[in-house]
């Protein structure tokens, strides 16, 4: 594809089971990355957390197959939110574009793209990025939108990768090379609910307080009405406690 960054493996596809699914069979034939794998439509799309992604032609869905160590996950779970939040913002201009904690894009207060990290094994990592360009589901808990429902037209396919593929590695040589910090920066000037009472809810109980700040692992702190701070790992974030 034209354009496209160098050293960056691309493999495409028209239909797959799950593009991150792809990227664990592609690891044990041997291939590394960087790689992108790109599916026209999954059949068995998967979100956070044992969820399903319903995965309609018109989206996209994508996955960046890389060697890095699982213990940098989390950090790179940011860099590929603003990475998308970013081209999300320049489609839609001017909608508004924030991070809901931990990788979630929100599109007017609406989800609009999710990102699924996956470690496969001790030194790999998918990077599972699923964008509504097209379409939307309907009934789900946090509503979702589609970059069509603001625009009027679904952005093209190859332009969105592309954009996608090249804001990813801008920010991936930011991390490389400056640490955590200014993607940490960058992320709270999105972020969605900062400063105010949220409800999180973990794998076997919910926490309401308010968003504090993101801290040096990508934590989020919670605030309690006692003073006590929590440090959140894991767990899905509710405006409206
Ligand atoms: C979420 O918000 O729950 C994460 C959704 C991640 C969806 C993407 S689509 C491409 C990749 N392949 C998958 O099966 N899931 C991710």
């Amino acid at each position: 594809m034209q354009g496209w960054p160098h050293g960056l493996g691309l493999r495409r596809y028209e239909t797959l089971d799950s593009t991150n699914e792809e990227a664990r069979r592609l690891l044990k034939d041997g291939m590394r990355g960087p790689l992108w794998i790109v599916a026209r439509q999954q059949t068995a799309g998967r979100g956070r957390r044992g969820r399903v992604w319903i995965s309609e032609g018109g989206n996209l869905f994508a996955t960046l197959l890389l060697p890095v160590a699982m213990p940098l996950s989390a950090q790179l779970g940011f860099v590929a939110g603003l990475a998308a939040a970013e081209i999300i913002a320049a489609q839609a201009v001017p909608a508004e574009v924030k991070l809901k904690w931990p990788n979630d894009v929100l599109l007017n207060g609406k989800k609009v793209a999710g990102i699924l990290l996956e470690g496969l094994g001790e030194d790999a990592l998918a990077i599972g990025i699923g964008i509504n360009l097209a379409h939307h589901p309907l009934d789900t808990e946090v509503p979702s939108i589609s970059i069509a429902a603001v625009t009027g037209n679904p952005p093209d396919l190859d332009g969105i990768l592309l954009r996608l593929a090249s804001a990813m590695t801008a920010w991936y040589e930011i991390w490389a090379k400056q640490g955590f910090q200014p993607v940490r920066k960058a992320w709270l000037l999105r972020a969605a609910g900062l400063g105010r009472l949220i409800r999180a809810r973990l794998a076997d109980s919910e926490r309401q307080g308010v968003f504090e700040d993101l801290d040096e692992d990508g934590a989020l702190l919670l605030r309690d009405s006692l003073g006590a701070l929590t440090r959140i790992t894991a767990g899905d974030v509710f405006f409206r406690p």
